[in-house]
């Protein structure tokens, strides 16, 4: 994947508004998951077996789809643009974070999949970066390992299977970056509080955290509830930043990507 940013032109925008969105969002659910199931879409099947799980992602980061209907939601759909996009983002702000570390620097992904972003970003920089990468679901590791391999990252990272509000107990030593990107958006308030306070146990003063949020510019909303079983939690940056204060976080700067649905944002751990 290059570095450049997706963009929608102005005819796709036009078409986006008064033909796939409507199309996506308001056409009948089962006929929809007819038609992505006659595609063979994986990208759907990947949802539907685990709504928002790290596969999904994959097949949209990788985007060289091979069936047509996932050809159409991954190269046409904004959803799917935006997440390339955040992907690129997050690992650009995170490799710059890895060079102004104190060395040695030390990342941990929480919600982590196979490590797509940490990956890259470590590869990028300019010194050595280890990395421990956690998950509810230890299906991504082995994706994740051949992944850590192919960039020769092998010997830096330990994928760990756990729930991220156990962090406490999976660390051996503290973060000097920590890694926060495509979990908020499927979290409630209440559990986003709950892991930032235990994050910031963790966490050195002063240390950052890359998080995102997701607004509904995306416009298909209804499309994913309904034919993808994808719910997710939208905010504004000003809310997601309100809920990390709570647990301590603050100097907050936000990262726009050029389709408006992600803002990365950076924080960090305040003095306590
Ligand atoms: C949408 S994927 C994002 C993967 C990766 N961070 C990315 O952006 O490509 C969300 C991941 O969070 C994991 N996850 C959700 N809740 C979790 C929890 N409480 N503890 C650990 N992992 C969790 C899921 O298993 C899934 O792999």
């Amino acid at each position: 994947m290059d570095d450049q940013f997706e963009r929608l032109g102005a005819a796709r925008r036009l078409i986006k508004g008064v033909l796939t969105d409507p199309v996506g969002n308001y056409l009948p659910a089962p006929w929809l998951k007819g038609l992505l199931r006659l595609g063979k879409s994986e990208l759907a099947a990947a949802n539907w077996a685990d709504p928002g799980g790290w596969r999904s992602m994959v097949i949209s980061y990788d985007g060289r789809p091979t069936q047509i209907a996932d050809k159409i939601l991954v190269h046409g759909g904004t959803l799917s643009m935006a997440l390339r996009n955040r992907l690129r983002l997050a690992s650009r702000l995170l490799t710059s974070l890895i060079n102004t570390a104190e060395p040695p620097a030390r990342a941990l992904c929480l919600g982590a999949g196979p490590g797509c972003i940490i990956l890259r970003a470590m590869a990028q920089a300019d010194v050595p970066c280890d990395a421990t990468l956690v998950d509810l679901n230890a299906n991504a590791f082995a994706y994740g390992r051949e992944l850590a391999r192919r960039y020769g990252l092998s010997e830096r990272v330990r994928y760990v299977q756990g729930d991220v509000r156990d962090i406490g107990k999976m660390l051996d030593y503290p973060p000097s970056v920590v890694k926060m990107i495509g979990i908020c958006e499927y979290l409630d308030d209440s559990q986003i509080v709950e892991i930032a306070t235990r994050l910031a146990e963790v966490m050195p003063a002063g240390a950052p955290i890359v998080m995102n949020n997701i607004t509904h510019k995306h416009g298909s909303d209804r499309f994913c509830r309904r034919v993808l079983g994808l719910h997710m939690n939208h905010r504004d940056v000003g809310q997601l930043t309100a809920l990390m204060s709570m647990a301590g976080f603050g100097r907050f700067s936000v990262h726009d990507e050029p389709l408006g649905v992600y803002s990365v944002i950076v924080g960090y751990r305040l003095e306590a």
